[in-house]
């Protein structure tokens, strides 16, 4: 039985795990899906390293979590993937987020319906650099003071799609047009099933709290992503070929550190699972 040969090894005490004795190749059984699951849900991200994985066994392997998302904002150079796969790389003109550092954010935040997961299964790993970092949000949510907690409760945040710069990720903090794509959130989301809280605001994204005096929304914000980044919440992984991740975005949010875009190559194959409405 392929269940019983798996085996959860935790990659950091913030999340995260490797799972080891899975080819995900060929089809899960339906044991196999359950405790990679159950690890999912306990440690927000899982790694399974020495993969070999089409387009096919990528999609078949994020369906364990879930229906597969395709791409909103349709990129015209996506159309010509499969529906919902994507590429974050520097080697290939369809792909998305080719270079620089990415700071650290949630996917979709800025739909009302954001993607419960994103997975990225590695094709060429940089010599150096490139790695892509996570952080919890739950501990960083469950460290706060209480009378933090109870000034939280039933705070709304809005987060936009506004900070594309070249060769960057970065905020930018230009005005409005009023055409980004915008939603607004809880700042404290609860995971609907293991019922963990967890913070919901993140430095790329997350522009102010609703209803907030600006200056205080601004100094609340920047308190609670400077909390999230806290090392003890955080830990990074370094790609190697082969490598399948996949993340829940109700749990952590992600980062990337840069790499030399000119002279190595990083290629990611991108596919985000669709997710239901935070709460
Ligand atoms: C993403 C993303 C990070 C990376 O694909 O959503 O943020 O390491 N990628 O490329
Ligand atoms: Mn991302």
């Amino acid at each position: 039985m392929a269940a019983l040969t798996i085996e959860v090894r935790p990659l950091s005490e913030a999340g995260g795990a490797e799972i080891a004795g899975v080819d995900l190749s060929r089809p899960v059984d339906a044991a196999a899906q359950e405790a990679i699951l159950d690890a999912w849900h306990a440690h927000h991200m899982l790694l399974f390293r020495d993969q070999s994985l089409d387009d096919a066994a990528a999609v078949r392997f994020c369906r364990i979590f879930g229906e597969i998302q395709p791409e909103r904002q349709t990129p015209s150079a996506a159309d010509r993937h499969e529906p919902g796969i994507h590429y974050v790389a520097n080697t290939r003109k369809d792909a998305i987020l080719p270079d620089g550092d990415i700071w650290f954010h949630s996917d979709q935040i800025f739909y009302d319906l954001p993607a419960m997961a994103t997975s990225l299964y590695c094709i060429d790993a940089p010599a150096c650099g490139g790695e892509t970092r996570f952080g919890n949000c739950h501990l960083a949510y469950e460290s706060l003071d209480e009378e933090t907690k109870r000034r939280l409760e039933g705070l709304k945040a809005e987060s936009s799609y506004l900070y594309n710069s070249p060769n960057r990720l970065h905020k930018v903090t230009a005005e409005r047009s009023g055409n980004e794509l915008c939603a607004t959130h809880p700042v404290v989301r609860t995971h609907p099933v293991t019922g963990r809280k967890g913070l919901y605001v993140n430095r790329l994204m997350t522009d102010f709290i609703v209803g907030m005096d600006r200056a205080e929304s601004d100094a609340l914000l920047e308190r609670l992503f400077d909390r999230i980044e806290q090392p003890q919440f955080l830990w990074q992984h370094k790609w190697r070929e082969g490598d399948q991740v996949i993340w829940d975005n109700r749990s952590v949010v992600h980062a990337r550190n840069t790499y030399d875009h000119i002279n190595d190559r990083r290629t990611l194959r991108r596919i985000a699972v669709k997710g239901d409405m935070p709460f």
